[in-house]
C-alpha cells in the first residue's frame, strides 16, 4: 500500500483543570516556578467519574462518529497507555464493546506499555501491519490515553490527563516516512511504577530529564544519518523540517530540547561552517554532547542560538501541553494536533515535520511525517485539518477548579482507586456530550459505564 500514515485524529481532555498560577500560591513555591519555570498554564485532571477505560471509550467513539467510520473497515485497534487499571485485561478489550454488538470482533491488537512511549509503539505496530503481508485492506485505530498524577511535591504540577485516537491506513494525508525511524532504548530507573497499590510513579526527576535529553541526541543523530540515505537529503538538519514536535513532560523541557537539536546541528557541521552559522556557539567547537547535560553555559548558548527556530518550528506545537499538562502517551500527539490547528491546510501542504517520542525506563524514537502536497478545499488534508476545529472550543469550555479541590480529588483517589465495590460520586454535569463515565465498580471489580 502507498502513503501509509494518519487519516484522521481525535482528542479528549478532562472537563476541569487547575490553574498553575493558583497552584504556585497554594503550594507556597516562588511565583513563576510552574508558569515560567515549567512553562505550564493549566493542568487537566479527572474525577472519580473517569478512568483509563472511559477516556479511551470516549475518544474512540468520538473518532468513529466525527469521521463517520464504517466499523467493517477497522481491522486493528492498538492502545498505548501506562495507566494500568488491570494487570491482565487490556483496555483494547474494553473498546471492543464499541464493535462487538454489531458483530465486528475480527480485530487484532492489544495494549502496549512503557511509560509515555506506548502510543508510539501502538502507532508503529499499526503502520507495520498496514505495510505487512498480514494486512487485509482494513484500517487501524491507534488510541493513546493516560491519567498522570504525582504525590505532593515538585512533580505534582507536571501532571495531566487525556486521550487521543488516530485512524491509520493507506493514501493518508499525513504520511509517515519509511526507513528513517530511529530509536534509543536502554534500562534505567528514572521513572517507574513498582508499587501496584499506588497510582503514583517512583521518579528521579533530574535523572529522567537527563535520560530524555540523551535519548534525544542519540535518536536525532541516527535519524539524520537515515534521512540522508533514504530521503535524498544531502545534509539533514532542522532546516529540512518545517516543524519539530516533542513528547512534552512540561513546555520548558521542550524549549531546551529544541535548543539541544540546534546544538546537534552545530556539532554535525564542519567547524568553519558551524561557527559561521551559529556564532554564539563558537567556543563549543569539538564539544562532546554526552558531557554537556549539566553544562549551563552550553544550555544558555544553545537556547540563545535557537530562539528563532523555536518560534518558527516548535512554540505553537505546545498549545495543548501548556493548557492540559503532561498527558503521557498522548502528549506527542497533542503536539501534532496543536501543530495542525496552528496553520492552514495550504501552509501544511508538502511540509515535513520531525517527531520525538520518549518513555522513561527507557524507550525513545524519532520519526518524520510528510504532509500531502494538496491542501485545497475538499482534499483529504483539508478535511483532516478542518475536523480539528473543535479543539480550541473544547479547551475553552473547561471549568477552573481551585487547588484545594484538586488536592482533595487526588487524596480521595489515593484512598478509593482500588476499592470494590465502589460507586463514584463526582458530578457529571460538566462532562461534554458523548463522554463515557464510570457508574459502578462491583464486588468483583467489574466496571460499568454510561454516556452523557
Ligand atoms: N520563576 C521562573 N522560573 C523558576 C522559578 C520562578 N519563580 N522557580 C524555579 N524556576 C525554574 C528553575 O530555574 C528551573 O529552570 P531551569 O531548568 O531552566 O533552571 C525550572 O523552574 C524547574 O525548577 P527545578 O528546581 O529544576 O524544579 P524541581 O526540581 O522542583 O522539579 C522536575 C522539576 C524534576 C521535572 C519535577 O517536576 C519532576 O520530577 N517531574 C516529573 C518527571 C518528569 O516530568 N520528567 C521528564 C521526562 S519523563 C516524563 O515525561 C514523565
Amino acid at each position: 500500500p502507498k502513503d501509509v500514515g494518519i487519516l484522521a485524529v481525535e482528542a479528549i481532555f478532562p472537563a476541569q483543570y487547575v490553574d498553575q498560577e493558583q497552584l504556585e500560591q497554594f503550594d507556597n513555591v516562588s511565583a513563576g516556578k510552574y508558569t515560567k519555570g515549567f512553562g505550564q498554564a493549566k493542568m487537566g485532571f479527572v474525577t472519580d467519574r473517569e478512568d483509563i477505560n472511559s477516556l479511551c471509550l470516549t475518544v474512540t467513539s468520538n473518532l468513529l462518529r466525527r469521521y463517520n467510520i464504517d466499523k467493517s473497515t477497522i481491522g486493528r485497534i492498538e492502545v498505548g497507555t501506562e495507566t494500568i487499571q488491570d494487570k491482565s485485561k487490556s483496555v483494547k478489550t474494553v473498546l471492543m464493546q464499541l464493535f462487538e454488538e454489531e458483530g465486528y470482533t475480527d480485530i487484532e491488537g492489544i495494549d502496549s506499555k512503557n511509560a509515555c512511549y506506548g502510543g508510539t509503539a501502538a502507532l508503529f505496530n499499526s503502520l507495520n501491519w498496514v505495510e505487512s503481508s498480514a494486512w487485509d485492506g482494513r484500517n487501524a485505530i491507534v488510541v493513546a490515553g493516560d491519567i498522570a498524577v504525582y504525590p505532593k511535591g515538585p512533580a505534582r504540577p507536571t501532571g495531566g490527563a487525556g486521550a487521543i485516537a488516530m485512524l491509520v491506513g493507506p493514501n493518508a494525508p499525513l504520511v509517515v516516512d519509511r526507513k528513517v525511524r530511529s530509536s534509543h532504548m536502554q534500562h534505567s530507573y528514572d521513572f517507574y511504577k513498582p508499587n501496584p497499590l499506588s497510582e503514583y510513579p517512583t521518579v528521579d526527576g533530574q535523572l529522567s530529564i537527563k535520560c530524555y535529553l540523551s535519548a534525544l541526541d542519540k535518536c536525532y543523530q541516527r535519524y539524520c544519518t537515515k534521512a540522508e540515505k533514504e530521503l535524498g537529503v544531502k545534509h539533514m538538519s532542522l532546516d529540512q523540517l518545517d516543524a519539530f514536535l516533542f513528547h512534552s513532560p512540561f513546555c520548558k523541557l521542550v524549549r531546551k530540547s529544541l535548543a539541544r537539536l540546534v546544538l546537534n546541528d552545530f556539532v554535525r557541521l564542519p567547524a568553519d561552517e558551524a561557527v559561521s552559522k551559529y556564532p554564539a556557539l563558537e567556543k563549543f567547537v569539538g564539544v562532546q554532547l554526552e558531557k554537556t547535560y549539566a553544562d549551563r553555559d552550553v544550555e544558555k548558548a544553545s537556547m540563545d542560538s535557537s530562539e528563532d527556530v523555536f518560534a518558527a518550528k516548535t512554540a505553537k506545537t505546545l498549545r495543548i501541553s501548556n493548557q492540559v499538562g503532561n498527558m503521557y502517551t498522548p502528549s506527542l500527539y497533542g503536539g501534532l494536533i496543536s501543530h495542525i490547528i496552528s496553520r492552514s491546510p495550504s501552509e501544511h501542504a508538502g511540509s515535513r515535520i520531525g517527531l520525538f517520542s520518549f518513555g522513561s525506563g527507557l524507550s525513545a524514537s524519532m520519526f518524520s511525517i510528510k504532509f500531502a502536497a494538496d491542501g485545497s478545499p475538499g482534499s483529504p488534508l483539508h478535511q483532516l485539518c478542518s475536523q480539528l476545529a473543535f479543539i480550541n472550543p473544547m479547551l475553552e469550555r473547561r471549568t477552573c477548579v481551585p487547588p484545594e479541590d484538586y488536592t482533595k480529588v487526588l487524596a480521595d483517589r489515593e484512598r478509593d482507586h482500588k476499592l470494590a465495590p465502589y460507586t463514584p460520586s463526582a458530578p457529571i454535569d460538566n462532562l461534554l456530550p458523548g463522554t463515557y463515565y464510570l457508574t459502578h465498580v462491583d464486588e468483583m471489580y467489574r466496571r460499568t459505564y454510561a454516556v452523557v
